[in-house]
């Protein structure tokens, strides 16, 4: 058995997650479990700055350098508090797994590139363990989307674990759903080979949720969904959204926060002449536009994978979205009436914790020389093994 930690820090900027993660037995198929967890919200200067750099992206490179500097420092502060909380050692971790900080992802520009801040070097210097990251560069290179790089995961998480309610897991299609900022859905096959999962970005999770939220009300996120729930859905402002073209692209495709925006927003109210809406009004016509793009999507997928199958599906929640009640009452009223919805927790892991739990996966796949990224999902030209290493000595 090996032990890894994960760090995750997604585009909603609510935190950085942290989760010590044994993996054991067949390196293909081998046993994942988080033994613990945790998440850290930044600093308040140091979430000023990635939200600045999120909306302004030019910035001077010695703000980048200082503010890279502070999020590795904030990283290795989390990673030691977990080592403390659980009483390990540094020297008992074999690596630490680390996104960084995604600040701008441009799969599609004529010179594709996907930015994630991290100093690896003063990670690994103030945890005193080897840091691997940079997970996404070798598939951008490859002419793939370098994303998302969690269907496999999934694939090597879910292989042993099932739901107490689900003894018939084998001839069900299940559909990893997380919803951070962005939203991406995981499509495992019935007895399905890891050759046969699909994976793409839907498109919003919550990201247009929080950031319509912290306009107009000046929370960071809507809590529970309650002002939503307040308001009327539009449904000329739905149908609009909806008819944005990334919806309609097949995969392999991938977005940020650099797509889906306020701007965004205001763009499609703006095309229909809708700017008398009250806030709360689009806000729950935002909530309906995220749970229908991963209807959607589902629905578009199950082409690719056997109808029978998905019509019995097990549709499986994750990410913070899950959290929000409101968005989880327009997905479930989306959903196929064969189709059963639950929570990740309901198999016993804690949804929290699963992206940092799969840059943990990640790191031991780059230390057993593991091709990490599926072709087929992020449109790569091969296999290959993701990640760059630094040593901590
Ligand atoms: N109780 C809640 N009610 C509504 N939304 C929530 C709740 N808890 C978390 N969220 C949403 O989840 C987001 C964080 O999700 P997360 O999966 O960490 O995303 P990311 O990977 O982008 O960091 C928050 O920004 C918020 O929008
Ligand atoms: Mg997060």
């Amino acid at each position: 058995m090996a032990l890894y930690i994960g760090i995750m820090s997604g585009t909603s900027l609510d935190g950085i997650d942290v989760a010590l993660v044994s993996i054991e037995g067949d390196n293909t198929l081998p046993i994942i479990r988080c033994r613990a967890a945790r998440t850290t919200p930044f600093s308040s200067a140091l979430l000023t700055d990635l939200q600045q750099m999120m909306i302004q992206p030019v910035q001077h490179v010695a703000h980048v350098g200082a503010v890279q500097n502070q999020l590795a420092h904030e990283y290795a502060l989390a990673v030691n508090q977990l080592l403390h909380d659980t009483q390990f050692d540094a020297s008992d971790i074999h690596a630490i797994g680390c996104h960084g900080q995604t600040i701008w992802h441009a799969p599609d520009a004529d010179s594709p590139y996907s930015i994630q801040l991290n100093n690896a070097a003063l990670l690994a210097a103030n945890t005193g363990i080897a840091v691997i990251d940079n997970f996404r560069a070798k598939d951008l290179a490859l002419q793939g989307q370098g994303a998302p790089l969690v269907p496999a995961f999934h694939h090597a998480l879910l292989h042993d674990l099932h739901s107490d309610r689900d003894d018939s897991h084998d001839q069900q299609t299940r559909a990893v759903i997380n919803i951070g900022g962005i939203a991406n859905v995981t499509l495992l096959p019935a007895q399905g080979l890891i050759t046969d999962v699909l994976g793409f970005d839907t498109g919003p999770g919550n990201t247009l949720l929080d950031t319509w939220c912290l306009h107009h009300t000046g929370q960071t996120y809507d809590k529970d969904g309650e002002w939503g729930a307040s308001g009327n859905v539009d449904n000329a402002l739905l149908q609009q959204m909806l008819s944005d073209p990334y919806f309609a692209i097949a995969g392999p495709k991938s977005s940020g926060r650099e797509y889906f925006n306020r701007d965004w927003v205001l763009h499609h109210i703006m095309a229909i002449c809708a700017d008398d809406l009250a806030p709360c009004d689009v806000q729950a016509t935002l909530v309906q536009l995220t749970a229908h793009t991963i209807a959607r999507s589902l629905h578009h997928a199950k082409n690719e994978t056997a109808p029978q199958s998905i019509a019995d599906s097990q549709w499986i929640i994750c990410g913070g979205g899950a959290h929000n009640p409101y968005l989880m009452l327009a997905l479930k009223a989306l959903a196929p009436s064969k189709t059963h919805v639950i929570d990740m927790q309901t198999l016993g892991i804690d949804s929290d914790a699963l992206e940092a739990m799969a840059f943990a996966w990640l790191a031991f796949c780059y230390e057993h020389r593991l091709r990490a990224n599926l072709p087929h999902v992020t449109g790569a030209q091969r296999p290959v093994i993701l990640g760059s290493k630094t040593q901590h000595d």
